[in-house]
């Protein structure tokens, strides 16, 4: 008989993960759990110190390609995984080192600062668009928070911003469960259509560089050793999706979290030195990276008193870790001038995000505009009525964010 499937998988787990996580960090902090789509079998963490001890221990790898064929078939490493899957976050050093570095530069704190005015201008045009639409109320998902952060990363990547539909399609399809044998052929053929989409941009750089990160990649691949076409697609796969399916959901879960926290709005509307604080709090409070993705034990190993065997995948609940009683006094309320506050929302170890500068400095300058033009912003529907936007654990997002203003 098929075993149950876990409450954290449940409409009621996704909507609101929190109380199971607490009784999974009190009793069971490292729990075994099936994805019940692919039915694949992962170890949960869910304390603080566990997952920040597990994403830096260099037992636990990420490069599936050292998997035997039996392996991969056995946890379903899919097509649609090797054609974009060879980037960054799913290799080990030495590739990871090497395939970092060559974007590294892109994404230091001070690059991302010379972006500021334009996001300030995407964030001002967006608002003004939206209020000349409909003045009394818009879905921010939809028309703020959604095509912010993809316009930003495909002006910077060199892709053109009026694809975004066909992204936000794709996207969505690659967050959604796929169990039966029909689902996982539109999986493939999503992660195929991608795959046409960058082998056409990279052909067109190719024949007419332009100043974008695109062509500097593609000038690398042509340099020969260092970057394959294989891995330059998977590059810019990881870039484009990492680079705004996340931002978004910084943007809507943290303008919620300020909604259903009036009193911490009206602290930050009339205190703008707390915008930093505010987004870090955002970030830990309701980071929309629920999951970090898969790791496995490169051997048989002991970790946190568990014995792990080789192979054995392992998932860190980050947004677990930064509600983690024995980190952060008083962890379930929102403080938008928290300090001190090291959450992990955006991991941590080598694969620690690479966008956070830019998701930072996004979601400063959204919160700022949306406070600044829509002061008095609440929820168009009763909260309960809001639906998480992915059955899969990856991500802590809303689907919709009906507000009037
Ligand atoms: C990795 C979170 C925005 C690019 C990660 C990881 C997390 C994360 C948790 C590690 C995943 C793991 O260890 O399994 C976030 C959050 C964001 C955000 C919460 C927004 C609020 C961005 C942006 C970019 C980006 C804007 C733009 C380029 C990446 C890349 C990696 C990564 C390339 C892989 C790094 C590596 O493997 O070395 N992110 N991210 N992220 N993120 Fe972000």
């Amino acid at each position: 008989m098929e075993a149950p499937m876990h409450p954290l998988f449940t409409r009621e787990g996704r909507k609101d993960p929190h109380p199971i996580y607490r009784r999974l960090r009190a009793e069971e902090p490292i729990t075994r759990i099936v994805e019940p789509y692919r039915k694949i079998p992962f170890r949960l963490l869910t304390r603080y110190a566990d997952c920040s001890e597990m994403l830096r221990d260099p037992r636990f790898g990420k490069d599936f390609t050292k998997w035997s064929p039996e392996e991969r078939q056995r946890l379903r490493v899919s097509d649609e995984f090797e054609a974009l899957g060879k980037h960054m976050l799913s290799a080990d050093p030495p590739d990871h080192t090497r395939l970092r570095s060559l974007v590294a530069k892109a994404f230091t704190p001070q690059i991302v600062e010379g972006l500021r005015g334009r996001i300030a201008t995407i964030a001002e045009d967006l608002v003004s668009a939206a209020l000349a639409r409909d003045a009394s109320g818009m879905d921010l998902v939809s028309q703020f928070s959604y095509p912010l952060p993809v316009t930003v990363i495909a002006e910077l990547l060199g892709v053109p911003a009026s694809d975004q539909d066909d992204f936000r399609r794709w996207t969505t399809v690659l967050f959604t469960p796929a169990d039966t044998e029909e689902q996982l052929a539109h999986l493939r053929a999503t992660g195929f259509a991608f795959f046409q989409y960058f082998m056409q941009l990279i052909e067109r750089r190719r024949a007419e560089p332009q100043d974008d990160l695109v062509s500097g990649l593609v000038a690398a691949e042509e340099g020969g050793d260092r970057l394959s076409t294989q891995e330059l697609v998977g590059m810019l796969f990881l870039l484009l999706v990492a680079g705004h399916e996340t931002t978004v959901n910084l943007i809507t879960n943290g303008m919620l979290a300020l909604m259903d926290h009036p009193e911490q709005h009206e602290r930050l509307a009339s205190d703008p030195s707390l915008l930093e604080s505010a987004v870090e709090e955002m970030l830990r409070y309701c980071g929309p990276v629920e999951t970090t993705t898969y790791r496995f034990a490169l051997e048989d190993l002991e970790f946190g008193g568990v014995t792990i065997r080789k192979n054995e995948l392992v998932v860190a609940s980050l947004l677990s870790a930064d509600h983690d009683e024995s980190r952060f006094p008083d962890p379930d309320r929102f403080d938008v001038g928290r300090k001190p506050n090291k959450h992990i929302a955006f991991g941590y170890g080598i694969h620690f995000c690479l966008g956070a500068p830019l998701a930072r400095l996004e979601a400063a300058i959204a919160v700022e505009t949306l406070l600044r033009r829509l002061p008095r912003m609440r929820l168009a529907i009763p909260r309960e009525e809001l639906e998480p936007s992915s059955m899969l654990l990856l991500l802590h997002a809303k689907k919709r964010l009906p507000i009037v203003f």
